[in-house]
């Protein structure tokens, strides 16, 4: 069967005065399948995503979403593009001044006409999709790592989006946190048959439940296959990392 193809990359580069990050970079992210996107901190993963996104503009290359290219969109055709996607941001990113409620309604009230209580219903269904039921009036304030995480995930899934973007969603939980919020990735995909793009370091947990996987280094994706194939790709960066070494090729610093 052919995949098709959500998002693509081509040759995008970027660079910030003299540190250039990205080096004629190139990926494909197939439709309805979980890709992630590993690689040391500090390689661009961050800026990789933003271009997804359109938050940032490539000095040259660029991004396609399901066909369509994103540089010289009008503000428009830009917000159209932006609407298909959910983003997790890293560290959750929740206003400590709204409830949950209004945290995970935020989007809709910005974007939709809906009525209060239509609004109401969709908060509660996003919260269930993320195993979260009747904290709408909590305050950020009020809830543990892991459940910030989700409601920062139910408030990214609440207006339906066709892909999700998360950037680090497990980073600063414990294992077992951790695992839960893969699960969670797991089942939203599954569930709601949406692509979904994962920046991680947490190597380990990816190889089990990324469909593929793409390393970031040096400006560029170095490889991009399935959990089972990149435990053999024979280049000694990609062996390092998977392994979490501090000796080899990747250097400590
Ligand atoms: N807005 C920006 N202005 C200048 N430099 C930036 C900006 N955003 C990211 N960078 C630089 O780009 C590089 C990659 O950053 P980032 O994508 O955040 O890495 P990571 O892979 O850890 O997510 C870093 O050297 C960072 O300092
Ligand atoms: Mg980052």
């Amino acid at each position: 069967m052919v995949e098709k193809i959500k998002i693509e990359v081509r040759e995008l580069s970027k660079s910030f005065s003299n540190n250039k990050v990205l080096s004629s970079l190139n990926l494909k992210i197939p439709e309805g399948k979980i890709t992630a996107i590993i690689g040391r901190s500090g390689e661009g993963k961050s800026v990789l995503f933003k271009h997804i996104i359109g938050l940032m503009s490539p000095d040259s290359g660029d991004v396609y979403i399901d066909g369509l290219k994103m540089s010289g969109m009008n503000g428009k055709e830009l917000n159209k593009v932006r609407a298909k996607f959910g983003v997790l941001f890293q560290g959750a990113a929740l206003f400590d001044s709204m409830t949950v409620r209004e945290n995970i309604a935020f989007p809709l009230v910005e974007h939709s006409e809906m009525s209060s209580s239509e609004i109401d219903l969709k908060v509660k269904n996003s919260l269930k999709l993320v195993e979260l039921e009747g904290i709408e009036d909590r305050m950020p304030s009020q809830l543990s790592g892991g459940m910030k995480k989700r409601v920062g995930l139910a408030r990214a899934i609440i207006r339906e989006p066709e892909v999700i973007l998360y950037d680090e969603p497990t980073t600063g939980l414990d294992p077992i946190l951790a695992d839960s919020i893969h699960k969670l990735i797991v089942s939203l995909q599954e569930k709601l048959n949406i692509t979904s793009l994962v920046i991680t370091h947490d190597v380990v947990n990816t190889l089990e439940f990324a469909h593929s996987i793409a390393m970031l280094h040096g400006g560029k994706i170095l490889t991009h296959c399935t959990p089972n194939e990149i435990k053999l790709v024979e280049d000694p960066l990609v062996q390092q990392f998977l392994k979490g070494s501090s000796t080899g090729p990747l250097k400590v610093v």
